[in-house]
């Protein structure tokens, strides 16, 4: 039928603008861009279907109301929660978002499970329940990362034998899966499928509750990647291809972003999920407990320092975030560069706390766009370097990833900023970042450190350097 042949047309167009918009978003560029043209994609999914699917009888959909009800009271919400949310609280939001995501897939694989249960074929089932699993732990589990990362959940819950106990649980439900879908479960079949997602919701609550808190952005691109598949599993239920190109697209990609940020931080997968870094500073004051001198700097010496530089280098980090010093780093680079200073800012690909942080920070002080340099073409320029302010940043810039080979960070890539001639450190102390460690470059010889909150420090300069 006509209306068939334009329903496929519209899925195909719905998935070159998912696939343009994925690759516009790989540039702080095009981001933003890439970010309407995917959501135009879904938009003409969306209303394709509405409109022109029919099921084998050739009957539209019905409910349209409903339909329409619940994509107003859904967008209204995210449209409230996106304007409203922090940068620091985005980590959230996107957990938030993605447990929404991984809860659709499960109820559809609750609403059509009855429908196959008896006399669908075992590929269906499979589908069905795949879906319901894979979409449950990933709610659960975003559900339980919320919580934590919103300050509602503070602490690493950590049951005694919590890897062997989530090990059982991986085990069971898998196979429970299998003896569903295979159809060996005659008495009951029903209670074992709410069975299943009982225990796919209880894995997804387990699996998250003991991982440290400052380990989350990993947890969610990997529960993200879960809802992508859970997603596509719903796609390949209902032979609906835009759904399943989008489920694929979202699997994928949080797939790759989790290997990507993984790599970044010189930390396994297995390690992440079982392991129990970044549950705190612990560690904190580093092993040794012998006193390290370092030389401290004040705004009026560094103004100076900064005003007859030629280059200058800025390392943000979490702490520059949490101190919302965005907008007053920008308007010290503006004046640093009136006084014909050339100004860059490096960027780590795991500074902060969730991927592109420190570009999407920075963009919303309209920081210009090529003024930020990845790190591995930043590297090699630090030797020119008259200056490099790490502001907020600190396991960014270890040395001891480098030389160290019993730190925890040992192998993870960093920014050489001790190749500079002066190194600037602003933090509010000598305590330890995310990783929990002491970081050598703070007691180097050409290192000084500038204390104080980034925001209130940066106001402070900014007001001598005016002064100059
Ligand atoms: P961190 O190593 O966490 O260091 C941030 C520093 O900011 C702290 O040492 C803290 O020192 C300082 N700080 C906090 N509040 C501040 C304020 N108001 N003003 C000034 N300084 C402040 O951050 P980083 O260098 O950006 O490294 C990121 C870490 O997070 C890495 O270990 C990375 O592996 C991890 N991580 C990142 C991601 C992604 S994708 N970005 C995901 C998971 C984990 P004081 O307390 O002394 O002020």
């Amino acid at each position: 039928m006509m209306g068939d042949y334009i329903l496929e047309i519209a899925y195909l167009i719905a998935s070159v603008l998912y696939i343009l918009g994925l690759k516009m978003m790989s540039g702080p560029k095009t981001a933003r861009s890439g970010n309407l043209w995917a959501a135009a994609g879904m938009t003409v999914a969306i209303i394709a279907t509405i409109f022109l699917y029919t099921d084998e009888s050739g009957n539209h959909l019905h409910n349209l109301p409903w339909i329409g009800a619940g994509i107003a009271i859904g967008s209204v919400i995210g449209w409230i929660i996106a304007k409203r949310v922090e940068m620091t609280a985005m980590p959230q939001m996107v957990s938030l978002f993605n447990g929404m995501g991984g809860a659709c897939a499960a109820i559809i694989g609750l609403i059509e499970f009855p429908h196959y249960l008896h006399n669908g074929d075992w590929l269906i089932l499979a589908t069905i329940f795949a879906g319901l699993v894979i979409g449950s732990v990933s709610f659960a589990g975003s559900m339980v990362a919320f919580l934590k990362l919103n300050g509602n959940l503070n602490k690493d819950i950590r049951l005694p034998f919590y890897n062997i106990i989530n090990t059982l649980l991986i085990v069971v439900t898998l196979g429970l899966t299998v003896c569903l879908a295979g159809g060996h479960i005659h008495s009951n079949p029903e209670l074992w499928v709410y069975m299943l997602l009982g225990l796919s919701l209880a894995y997804g609550i387990l699996f998250v509750l003991p991982i440290g808190g400052a380990d989350m952005p990993v947890v969610i691109s990997l529960l993200n990647s879960f809802t992508g598949m859970a997603a596509a599993f719903g796609g390949f239920l209902y032979g609906n291809m835009a759904m399943l190109t989008g489920g694929i697209l979202v699997g994928s990609a949080g797939t790759i972003l989790t290997v990507v940020m993984c790599n970044a931080m010189n930390r396994s997968l297995t390690a992440v999920i079982f392991g129990a870094f970044g549950t705190g500073g612990a560690t904190a004051t580093a092993a040794s407990g012998e006193q390290k001198s370092y030389k401290q700097t004040n705004p009026s010496d560094l103004a100076v320092l900064l005003n007859y530089s030629s280059k200058v280098i800025i390392v943000p980090g979490y702490g520059l975030a949490v101190a919302q010093a965005q907008h007053v780093v920008h308007e010290m680079e503006q004046l640093l560069e009136s006084r014909g200073v050339e100004v860059k800012y490096a960027i780590h690909p795991v500074a902060g706390r969730m991927p592109g942080h420190m570009n999407v920070l920075l963009a919303e002080s309209n920081v210009e766009y090529d003024k930020l340099v990845e790190m591995e073409d930043v590297n090699p320029e630090f030797a020119t370097t008259d200056v490099v302010l790490v502001l907020g940043a600190n396991d960014v810039v270890n040395p001891a990833a480098k030389e160290d080979p019993s730190s925890p960070i040992y192998g993870m890539p960093i920014l050489n900023v001790e190749d500079a001639k002066h190194t600037v450190v602003n933090k509010r102390s000598m305590s330890v970042g995310y990783a929990g460690i002491d970081n050598d470059l703070f007691y180097r010889d050409k290192t000084s450190m500038l204390f104080g909150d980034a925001k209130k420090a940066l106001t402070e300069l900014v007001a001598e350097l005016k002064s100059l």
